[in-house]
This record gives structure tokens, C-alpha cells and sequence, in this order.
């Protein structure tokens, strides 16, 4: 094992990722971050000065964080954010995982402004699997949706009340933190990019445009297999993704390997990650990536939006463009908005589900709440961050044996009362059943866990008949399934992480509605914790 050690200096500058002129986020100047690769077992150090005017976290999405869930960057849950002028350093072990995961800010939306990055862990294991799968290369692919303003501009209209929870339509996306500049169906880019007037742009839409955005490009050798680690870090989005004459052939969702799934289109949900390997077997030219956000998703329709992302796979050292590329998406769209269907995904080192000991049911909704705000509830309660971590304010309870202490209680710091939390018996295997009474799909995230994803349907109803022959034997295990509009997904975690765990739709609008809970795991584990003095230090005195 090897210590790994990041300096991280987070700032806003003027950039033009599609060649717009906007603000984004950006850790040593770079959109997207820089990519993080580790091996299993490492301890890695990012240090993280924050001069940026707001107060921020780095959470490490798909990490255990075992024995650190103060190092799981989540304010107002566990740690204070990191004011502005000041640093903080992330300290911890990447132990029992390997795969692809990334890495961004949990504080307000400002991951959509571009705090976020790959972090990939490796491990001697890969290599059997690079033997089997006779890939000779692995590439990271970032995508992402894109908006031409600070999140922040969007979320008073976003939050207003009769705005019937309509989400901000992306103005474009990216892949590779770039793209060109409009995603207007009505104006033709030539594929040479030559004679694109961004005027015309600037005119439509008043933003400042430059000349000088790219598309990003794959070069793979002809008769070579290549992996890719395809990765949405979009705040809202689902895409279908699929590249021109060639199928994919899945080996790994959310950092488990899966036994190969070939496909022609793959659909991944905000936060999910897949690897897939792609055999070059094609004529060497360049074919396009295309990158379609399924407008199924978006409450509003723009008619204009032309929601395909495109990126070139391209052959050797061949750096002609594929063509006109104007010939489209030839695949159909799917009409519902869902993820690719966790059982189609079997991974490849067998675990048996094991029975649950305990049902927790969990119902989500969205309705005008406090400051006629229209905002979302889990089981009654819109999610506000809490001045104190959560962490901070439970331990001292459980030391004292007190275990059904009233969040709500006098002197309860501010939003202490907006938090929904599941405090689980210590080491049960749980099932957690998502109720969707919503009508947008939802992405859901837990920290500090893979679970099973045992079933899931877009019927309103679970069927209790079903829940004593349900399919244990090796279930998929991610860290972010998809809740369809008005459906269930029936997920089951064995409870032995001890902290506080952040469980929310990764949809960042739904997230600043109020769409999170915790649980809490291990108190037992938990109540002899004492944080790091460091961590304390964030919070105000
Ligand atoms: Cu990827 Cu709570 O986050």
C-alpha cells in the first residue's frame, strides 16, 4: 500500500467548456477535476483549499468510508463544510473495493458547476479479468449534462411554488468536460466545424460564445479491445449511449463486475457508472458516440433541444471527423424514463442475499411545504442541512445510552427537525422499500454501502404476495438504482458500516427539494467514536 497525496485548490473562473462563456467550479483549474487513480488498499491524502466564496465538502461516491464516515464529505451529516480561505484534509483507507467511482462536492448543487471527478481503484484482480475480456487499454469517459449559468441562478425559479417541480432543461452535455456549443436542432454544425458562426448562437440564446470548443475523441487501435468506464456526473440527466457500428459488452456497473452483457445502447442514470469493452473490429475510420439524454425524463419538452452528445471514437492516429453529423440518432428512444434493468446484471463473484430481518418502507412525494416552497418528502420529511452534523449531535447521545433521543427536541440546532433518519438494529439485514408517488423517476443513492437490488416495477403498488420468493441468489449490487415515476425498487443492505449514511435521489434539483434521508448503522461501533480533532474544527464554535 502506498500513501497517495492530492493538493486541491478549488476556485470559480471564467471558462467556455462548450465554448459558452460561463462560471464553473474547478479544482486546480481544471473542468472536470482531475481524475484520482489508486490501488485497493492505499491511503490516500487530498488536501482541499477552498477559495471559493461558498463553503464546500468532497464526497467519494461509491466509497465505504469503514471506520472514517467523517471522511465521507456530506454537511450538515457528517463533517461542517469547508468555509472559504480555509483547507481540509481527506484522510482515509481504500480497502475491500476496486472499480470505477468518482468523486464530487456534496454541498448545495455546486457538483453541477463542475466540482466533481473519476476515481478509480484498482486491484490485482483486474488482471484475470483483462485476460478474460482481452482488453488492451482502459479509458475513462465523463459525461455529463450541462447548463450555461450557476446552478444557483435556477433554483428560486425550480423551487417556486406551481412550478409543479419542473427541473431545468440541460442547455447541452458534455463528454470529457467539453462539446460544441448549441444543442439547437434548428442550427447545423458542419462536422469540419469550419464555418460555425457562434453569432448566431449569442443572438439566440445571449450568452457569450467562443470558437473554440472541440468534441472529445477515443483513439482505440483497429483488432484491439479497449474498456471503457463510462461515468454520468450530470446533475439530472439519464442518457442512452451508444456508439456507431459497434456494440458494448458490460463487465461492470457501480464498481462490481458483472458477467459480460452486450449491448447496442446502454442507458445510465445520474451517478452510475458502467465499464464496457469495445472490440475495434470495424473498417479504421472514425465513428461517432452518441450520447442521448431521454427527454422522457424532463417534465418540459423543448422542441428545440437537440438532446444528442456526441464524442468520436476514431481509429489509430485518423483525426478526420466521422462524417455529417446530421445522420442522428438512428436507435429508438426509450419511451419510459428508467435505468438499465439491474436483473440483467449478474456479478461475477457469486453473493447469496441473505434473509432480512426487518422491512422499512419508504414513500416519496413532492408538495408545497415550508416557505410555500415547493419541496420533496420522504416519509413526511423535506431534508434542510443541518447546522450540526448529524454525527456530531447523535454520538454524544449514544454514549449516553440514550437511544431514542427527540431530533426535534428544545435547543435542537437549525434543521435538526428537516432530518428523516432510520436508526437499524445493529448488523440486521434490512429491506428498504422505495415507494415512488412522484411522477419523475428517481435515482437513488446510499452511502457507505453497495445493497441488492431485489426488485423493482412501475407498478404503484408492492406486490406483498411476491416478498417471500423473491430472487436472493446473487442479486446485482450497486450504489445507485433508479425509482420509476409512481413505482418501487426493493433494495436489501446487510447494516454493518457504522455512521451516518446519506440515502437521496441523485437528481442535485431533487437534492436542494429535500429529496434525502440518513440511516443510521452500528451503534454499537458507533458510540465509542471519537472525531478527529480536525474534522470538530470546521464547525463553528
Ligand atoms: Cu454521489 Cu450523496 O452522492
Amino acid at each position: 500500500p502506498t500513501t497517495r497525496t492530492y493538493n486541491w485548490t478549488i476556485s470559480v473562473i471564467d471558462a467556455f467548456p462548450d465554448g459558452v462563456l460561463r462560471q464553473v467550479l474547478v479544482i486546480n483549474e481544471k473542468y472536470p477535476g482531475p481524475m484520482v487513480r489508486v490501488n485497493r488498499g492505499d491511503r490516500v491524502l487530498v488536501n482541499v483549499t477552498n477559495n471559493m466564496p461558498n463553503a464546500t465538502t468532497i464526497h467519494w461516491h461509491g466509497l465505504f468510508q469503514n471506520g472514517t464516515n467523517w471522511m465521507d464529505g456530506v454537511p450538515g451529516i457528517t463533517q461542517c463544510p469547508i468555509p472559504p480561505g480555509q483547507s481540509f484534509l481527506y484522510n482515509f483507507t481504500v480497502e475491500n473495493q476496486f472499480g470505477t467511482f468518482w468523486y464530487h462536492s456534496h454541498a448545495s448543487t455546486q457538483r453541477m458547476d463542475g466540482l466533481f471527478g473519476p476515481f478509480i481503484i484498482h486491484a490485482p484482480e483486474e488482471a484475470e479479468y483483462q485476460t478474460r475480456y482481452g482488453y488492451t487499454q482502459d479509458q475513462v469517459m465523463v459525461l455529463q449534462d450541462y447548463y450555461h449559468d450557476l446552478s444557483a441562478a435556477y433554483l428560486p425559479e425550480y423551487l417556486a411554488p406551481g412550478n409543479e417541480n419542473t427541473e431545468p432543461v440541460p442547455d447541452n452535455g458534455l463528454i470529457q468536460g467539453t462539446n460544441y456549443c448549441q444543442m439547437r436542432r434548428d442550427i447545423t454544425i458542419p462536422a469540419n466545424r469550419g464555418s460555425f458562426n457562434c453569432s448566431s448562437y449569442e443572438a439566440n440564446s445571449g450568452y457569450t460564445c467562443y470558437d473554440n470548443s472541440s468534441r472529445a475523441l477515443f483513439p482505440v487501435e483497429q483488432n484491439t479491445k479497449t474498456r471503457f468506464r463510462i461515468i454520468n456526473t450530470g446533475g439530472f440527466a439519464t442518457f442512452q449511449f451508444a456508439i456507431d457500428n459497434h456494440t458494448m459488452t458490460v463487465i461492470e456497473g457501480d464498481s462490481t463486475m458483472v458477467e459480460p452483457l452486450e449491448l447496442q445502447i446502454l442507458k445510465i442514470a445520474s451517478a452510475q457508472r458502467y465499464s464496457f469493452v469495445l472490440n475495434a473490429n470495424q473498417t479504421a475510420q472514425n465513428y461517432w458516440m452518441r450520447a442521448e439524454m431521454d427527454t422522457n425524463c424532463f417534465f418540459v419538452q423543448n422542441p428545440v433541444l437537440n438532446p444528442t452528445v456526441l464524442g468520436i471514437l476514431a481509429y489509430g492516429n485518423n483525426t478526420a471527423l466521422p462524417g455529417v453529423e446530421s445522420v442522428g440518432w438512428n436507435n429508438p428512444m426509450d419511451p419510459l424514463c428508467e435505468d438499465l434493468n439491474s436483473t440483467l446484471l449478474v456479478p461475477s463473484v457469486v453473493q447469496q442475499a441473505p434473509p432480512a430481518d426487518n422491512l422499512f418502507v419508504i414513500q416519496v412525494s413532492f408538495q408545497i411545504g415550508d416557505d410555500s416552497l415547493d419541496l420533496a418528502y420522504i416519509n413526511g420529511t423535506s431534508y434542510k442541512v443541518s447546522q450540526i452534523p448529524t454525527l456530531n449531535w447523535i454520538l454524544p447521545h449514544l454514549r449516553a445510552g440514550n437511544t431514542t433521543f427527540n431530533q426535534t427536541g428544545a435547543g435542537a440546532p437549525y434543521g435538526l427537525q428537516s432530518q428523516y433518519i432510520l436508526d437499524i438494529p445493529d448488523n440486521q439485514v434490512v429491506d428498504i422499500l422505495i415507494q415512488n408517488f412522484d411522477d419523475g423517476s428517481h435515482p437513488f443513492h446510499l452511502h457507505g454501502y453497495e445493497f441488492w437490488v431485489m426488485a423493482s416495477s412501475q407498478e404503484q403498488y408492492f406486490p406483498w404476495e411476491i416478498y417471500d420468493s423473491l430472487n436472493t441468489t446473487n442479486p446485482m449490487r450497486r450504489d445507485t438504482v433508479m425509482v420509476d415515476a409512481y413505482g418501487w425498487t426493493l433494495i436489501r443492505i446487510q447494516a454493518d458500516n457504522p455512521g451516518l449514511w446519506a440515502f437521496h435521489c441523485h437528481i442535485s434539483w431533487h437534492v436542494a427539494a429535500g429529496l434525502l434521508m440518513q440511516l443510521q448503522t452500528r451503534d454499537d461501533l458507533m458510540k465509542d467514536w471519537t472525531i478527529p480533532s480536525d474534522v470538530l474544527e470546521l464547525c463553528p464554535a
